[in-house]
Order: structure tokens, then sequence, then C-alpha cells
């Protein structure tokens, strides 16, 4: 079949929803197709490169997030939060892995969500899941649940308001990481790595003042740094909408995002998210979960890196602290089979999910960190290696997710508990998260 940006329509789609005016989707759909992109193909190209290196072994990638963004947090204060943990985590994961790091946010654009079941049902009546504030509203209402195209509307334009705040922080100096709050570890007063979390920060501190010292100005790595965005491309017509041709380079790039990802619930090699992704030049991630098979696995790179272009296929496995010794090894021989090189992130979030017996979805820090940690040693082992971490984090003091230094329990997540849809690392969780990766390379 001949690609193009509607082609996946002749595609059985999974995860999407039907419209009760198809032609005020259709409206919305030209609309958005004339608005300005949110990012360019060069942006899209240097990324590319970016994890090509990655991919060798040169970089390091630092992918993290809302599970879903809301409309309602797309204000500047969740936002310069969101920024700075992820600047925060990154530092200190240049410091462990001593390797350039590549920060990617699940931000500006990551409104929509796969979901287990088309219909919720309370009290006897049955609405259409909420799946996201790009395609309907969470009250439990028939209007509020009714899919509305509109929406993709304004989810574009808060992925623009936000990744616009984004760029003028970042360009006006907010990533000048010198101010001693930034590296308050106070929290992790009493956890038995304090000491070693404290030595973390006085080298880091130490070599950024060393780095103002020598050349009178702040860290160039802290005054230009490049944020790029990424979102999991799940609803079609708003991919297609903002996927166009650009002057002086082949091709068609999808410009709502750097980097769009396929979650595995829509990676069927038949369905309409492959065909949609074979067509476009961005770098794309694959999700994979237990359930991956190396058939499948192999099939989705031949469909959809069929140039093998370095830095374009990011496989980001969630297998769960308890699954990956059984689920990642044959996966990647399968990968090493086919003499591709492709860069391998693992999420320890998303395989390690659970429910406590209040009914609260949560995940234990101890999980998180016990994945992240087996995946460095598997992919030594393996002879391959682990060249990012894909996380789910907010910059506020949300408590969502058990453990960590302040001994978060099951009673906490009742206090702020704000996530509708996944439990996220907060602030302090999500900075010790990345202290106890570079604590682990550091001594390996
Ligand atoms: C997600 O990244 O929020 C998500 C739904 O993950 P997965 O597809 O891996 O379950
Ligand atoms: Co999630």
């Amino acid at each position: 079949m001949m690609w193009s940006p509607t082609s996946w329509t002749q595609k059985p789609a999974a995860q999407q929803v039907s419209y009760g005016d198809p032609e005020a989707l259709t409206r919305v759909i030209a609309e958005m197709s004339r608005l300005p992109p949110l990012v360019t193909s060069w942006e899209v190209e240097n990324l590319r490169a970016g994890l090509a290196r990655a991919a060798r072994g040169e970089a390091f990638v630092l992918q993290g997030g809302d599970c879903a963004e809301s409309f309602d947090d797309c204000r500047s204060d969740p936002i310069a939060a969101k920024l700075k943990i992820l600047l925060q985590m990154s530092l200190v994961l240049v410091h462990g892995t001593k390797k350039p790091v590549i920060r990617i946010g699940r931000i500006a654009g990551q409104y929509a969500k796969p979901r287990s079941a088309d219909n919720e049902t309370r009290g006897g009546v049955t609405l259409p899941a909420y799946r996201g504030d790009l395609i309907n509203r969470d009250a439990f209402t028939a209007e509020d649940r009714a899919p509305d195209p509109v929406l993709m509307l304004r989810a574009y334009e808060r992925a623009a308001l936000t990744l616009n705040f984004i760029r003028a922080l970042v360009d006006g100096g907010f990533a000048d990481l010198h101010h001693p709050e930034y590296w308050d570890v106070s929290f992790a007063e009493g956890s038995p790595y304090a000491a070693q979390y404290h030595q973390i920060v006085d080298s880091i501190r130490e070599s950024l003042d060393f780095v103002s010292a020598i050349t009178g100005v702040e860290a160039e790595v802290l005054r230009r740094v490049d944020i790029f965005t990424s979102h999991e491309a799940l609803a079609l017509p708003y991919e297609q909408a903002t996927t166009r041709q650009v002057p002086r380079r082949p091709g068609w790039y999808n410009l709502s995002t750097h980097f769009p990802w396929i979650g595995m619930r829509t990676a069927q090699l038949d369905g309409a998210h492959v065909e949609f992704h074979r067509g476009i030049n961005n770098p794309l991630g694959i999700k994979i979960g237990p359930g991956m098979t190396t058939d499948w696995l192999v099939g989705l790179l031949d469909a959809l890196d069929p140039e093998r272009k370095p830095g374009k296929i990011t496989l980001i496995h969630r297998m769960g602290a308890g699954k990956l010794q059984q689920h990642l090894p044959p996966l990647v021989e399968a990968v090493r089979g086919t003499g591709r090189t492709v860069l391998w992130v693992c999420d320890p979030m998303h395989g390690n999910t659970e429910t406590t017996p209040q009914g609260i979805k949560t995940r234990r820090f101890d999980n998180i960190v016990s994945e992240l940690e087996q995946s460095f040693e598997l992919h030594a082992q393996l002879g391959s290696h682990l060249g990012g971490v894909h996380v789910e984090l907010t910059g506020e003091n949300v408590t969502e997710c058990i453990g960590g230094a302040r001994g978060l329990s099951e009673v906490d997540l009742e206090r702020a508990y704000k996530s509708r849809v996944d439990p996220r690392l907060n602030y302090e969780q999500a900075l010790e998260c990345a202290m106890r990766i570079a604590k682990h390379l550091r001594q390996r």
C-alpha cells in the first residue's frame, strides 16, 4: 500500500473513538493542518542523531514527565517544576554515567491515554471511558465523556503554550543549577544512602563551581540545554493533522513532537498505528512489555525502520521488576540477530503498577529502582547496554508512589494523590531515583 498521512485509515485502528459528528472532526483536522508546527524538522533530526549516539553508548537518555498531562495543569508552576526536576535528574545522571544526557519530556502533547476497557460503569450507569483531555472529559456525565474533536485543537494549543514557556525558561537561564536550594537532599537524612547522596551533590556542585571559575560564566551546559518533547502517538487524527512536508528535506515529519512513541496496545503489525508511523521521519519509541514476542518485535523493526537509520528506533522495555530476567533476554538476542543497533531504554514504571487493598493504583519505589538496576546489569551481561530511562514524574510534592527516603506508605497515598491515571514519582522520589542510578553506575 502507498503510504500517505491518511493511509492509516485503511487499517484497523486500536484505541480510537468514534466522533458523533464526523464533519466537525474533518473541520478540526483541516484547521490544525494549517497551524504552524510545534517543532522543526532540524530539531527532529538533531534528536535522531543524539539517539544514534545513545544507541552506540556515547550518550544517555532521560525521558520523563506525566503519565497524562491535563489541561488544568497547563500552568506556569507545574511546568517549571517539571522542567526543574528533569534538569536536576539529568545533571545527576551526567555525573553517574559520565556521558552527555539527552533530555526528553513526556510533555507538550501527552494528552491521550490507552484504556483497557472502552466503557466505565458507576452505580449502574455505563459511559465511555475517560481517554485523556485530548479526547473527552473526566467528569462522569454523558456530555463530558462524549469524544469532542475540538479538544484536539485545545490540546494542540496547550502543547504550544507549554513548549513556548519551556523554551523561554531555558533561553532565559532557568537552567542555572548553581543555586544551593536546587541541591537540598535533606529529605534523605536517615536513609541508608544519605551520605552517598551528599557526596554526589557535593561533587556536582564542585564541578559546577569549577566550570564557572575557569570560564567566568555559568557552565555552558547549564545555560543552553535542549529539551525535546515526546508523547504517545495514540490519537491518529491528531498525529495526521500535524504531519507535513518541509522545504528542502524529503519525506514527512510529525511536527507536533520530536519523538512519538507507539504503545504495545497499538503496535499490531497490520494495524493503523504501525501504518502511520512507518511513513514519518521522526525517531520512534516502541514500548515493549512481557507480551512482546521476538517475531512481533522483528516485524516491527522491519516495518518501521526498513532503511536501518541510526537513531530511528528506541525500544522502551517495561517488564516489571519480577519479569525482566525472563522476558528481556530473548528480545535482546532477537534484535542482535537482525544486526541492527537500537537504543534500549528502561521504563521501570508501567510493569510495576499495583492496586492497594483500598483500590488505589500505586508503585513501589524499591521495585522501580530494582527494575532499573537489573536492567543495567542484564544488558551488560547480554553484551548490549541500557542507554536511557523513561519515568513518570512530577516536580510537585504528590504522594502517589510508595517508598523512597521519606518512607511514604499506603496511608500517605490519600494525602496528595493527584494523578488521574498512573502514579508518578514526586520531586524527591524522582531526584532520589536519579541518585540511585548514579550510585549504582559508579559502583560498577
Ligand atoms: C504510558 O506510558 O503512560 C503507558 C500507557 O505505558 P504502557 O503503554 O507502557 O503501558
Ligand atoms: Co502511564
